[in-house]
């Protein structure tokens, strides 16, 4: 099955909190933007979204330009006919976030439990080159991927997992590391799963 059968299938058969990411809001996230205090026309891409409740909540704050990428159709329909509701307008992007393609540059490119699944090397490099060349010069990156003591996989795939160490080290050439830490993540299914989630700027 492809990457994107496998996530429409995912999408199409679980009810929203029957996944182990589901977060009915994603507080951390959140926390981390409100402290960036970034202008409400900031431009900010959530990748892999998903069906998170991220982009809903940026718009009600007043953020008026939001990128929603997900390999998933499916997830990013959802995700519109909840902003719709509101009266709200989003920008969704169906791709594989290393196949991105889009004139528009961002301040805020955010990625909760997606970098993680990807672990081949020369699809990580695509990514970290995509990351860069779509985030304005002073942009933020925000991250959150399964932790050193993390889980191995989720939703049935290999992860990678990362430290705090490891993600400095990563990104070193372009960002500097604003802050990190971990997180204890509470699934729908009364387990948990510890996350890393860091902060940067890009300064190249
Ligand atoms: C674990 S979920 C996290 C969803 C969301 N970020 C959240 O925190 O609720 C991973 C998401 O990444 C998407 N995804 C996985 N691989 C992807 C890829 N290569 N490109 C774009 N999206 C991808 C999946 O469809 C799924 O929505």
């Amino acid at each position: 099955m492809s990457n994107k059968d496998h996530w429409e299938k995912i999408y199409s058969t679980k009810e929203i909190d029957g996944v182990s990411w589901y977060q009915e809001t994603p507080i951390t996230s959140l926390n981390i933007i409100k402290a960036l205090k970034l202008n409400l026309n900031a431009s900010i891409i959530d990748v892999g979204a998903g069906k998170s409740f991220l982009a809903d909540t940026l718009l009600n704050w007043g953020y008026n330009d939001i990128t929603v990428l997900d390999i998933s159709g499916n997830a990013l329909n959802e995700v519109a006919r909840r902003v719709a509701k509101e009266n709200h307008k989003i920008k969704c992007i169906e791709s594989n976030v290393t196949d991105l393609s889009s004139d528009q540059k961002y301040d805020v490119w955010h990625d909760r439990a997606v970098f993680h699944f990807i672990t081949n090397n020369q699809e990580r490099e695509k990514y970290l080159s995509l990351l860069n060349s779509s985030l304005n010069k002073e942009g933020y990156l925000i991250i959150g991927t399964f932790s050193e003591d993390g889980p191995l996989k989720c939703s049935g795939l290999d992860v990678q997992r990362y430290s705090i160490k490891e993600l400095r080290e990563l990104l070193k050439e372009n960002f500097k590391f604003i802050d990190g830490f971990k997180e204890i993540h509470n699934t729908p299914f009364n387990t948990t799963q510890s996350f890393t989630f860091c902060t940067f700027k890009k300064i190249n």
